[in-house]
Parts: structure tokens; sequence; C-alpha cells
């Protein structure tokens, strides 16, 4: 089967895009988007020599979606980017846009889910779920348990943290190997 073609949009650190930049010989071609100029996701796709678009303020989504479709892309990645779509991409993209989120879907959407969980000592986990109008309602492909709730009173918010972002690069992993 032919290689793909992905987008990775990303807003911060980056250390989720890195699973897959370490992977892109296993691609056609990968594109990283980013909105904010002074990421750190955008030094790793530098290192990776990947090609990256920084994105105006606000996101000009109508001629995103333009430049986008002359990329043919088979999927694009959201690896931390921390804006809202509008609904009217995300029907341009739906069922091929996916979504990373550090929580275990339907539980704490939106901000600070770690935190949140943490703080109700209920597991904490991370899902990757296809991307819909509703904000962390698509449907989930992966899911993954990064903190039994039976572990939390052993550990601080920092090492559930920690656990977590190394669910999300494993899962990250997985999502891969089923998507390619
Ligand atoms: C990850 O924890 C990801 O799950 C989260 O942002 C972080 C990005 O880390 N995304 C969301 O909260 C989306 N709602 P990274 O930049 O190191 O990959």
């Amino acid at each position: 089967m032919a290689k793909k073609r992905l987008a990775v949009f990303i807003s911060g650190n980056g250390t989720n895009l890195n699973v897959i930049l370490e992977r892109k010989t296993e691609l056609q071609s990968l594109l990283v988007i980013c909105n904010n100029p002074r990421a750190y996701g955008i030094e790793r796709a530098k290192e990776h020599g990947v090609p990256f678009w920084v994105l105006e303020k606000p996101i000009p989504w109508d001629s995103l979606h333009e430049r986008l479709e002359k990329e043919n892309l088979d999927g694009i990645f959201l690896a931390g980017f921390m804006k809202v779509i509008p609904a009217e991409f995300v029907k341009k993209w739906q069922g091929k846009m996916f979504n990373l989120h550090p929580s275990l879907l339907p539980h704490y959407k939106g901000l600070n889910s770690i935190e949140r969980a943490f703080e109700d000592g209920a597991d904490i986990g991370v899902s990757i779920h296809y991307v819909t109008a509703e904000v962390d309602a698509g449907e989930v492909l992966l899911q993954d348990i990064a903190v039994p709730s039976h572990q939390i009173p052993t550990m601080s918010l920092e090492e559930a943290t920690t656990k977590t972002h190394e669910c999300e690069h494993r899962l990250v992993g997985k999502w891969m190997d089923q998507w390619l």
C-alpha cells in the first residue's frame, strides 16, 4: 500500500510530535502546523528537516483548508493543538482528523484534564479519537490507563503527569501502527 501524507498540528513542546518525527520515513510526507511561533515543537521539526507552517493570528481557517487540500493529505493529527477548530473546518476533514487527549474520554474533556482527574482520585489515562465539531467528543479509537486510581494516593501530581505523557507517547506509536 502507498505511504500516507500526514499533517500534525501543535501548539507547544511537541513531545508527541516527536514520536511521529522519529518515524517520518514510514510516511510519504509529513508537515507540521503550529499556531505558536515560540513553540519548541518547531525546533523539533527543523531538526528533522520537516517542513512547518506557523499560522497567522487569527487563524485563517478557510485559506488553511485550501492550502492543506493541495497537500493531498490522508490525515491530520492534533498533538497538543490548543485551539478550538471551527465546525466548518472539522466537517471538511471529518473521518481524517484525529486528536490526542490526556484523559479517559468521555471523562475530563477540555483543559487541565490530568490535574482534575488527579484531584478527584480518578483513573488517569489517554485517548485518541476522531475529531468532530463538539470538542473531545468524537469516537474513541485508542485508550489506555496511565495511572490507575489506586496508585494516586502514593504519587505526586508531577509523577502522574510524567506517567501520563509516557502513556501518550506509547499511544501515538500505536495509532501510527494502526493508521499507517
Ligand atoms: C499533551 O499532553 C496532549 O495530550 C495535550 O497537550 C499536550 C501536548 O504535549 N492535548 C490537549 O490537552 C488537547 N486538548 P506535547 O506538546 O509535548 O506533545
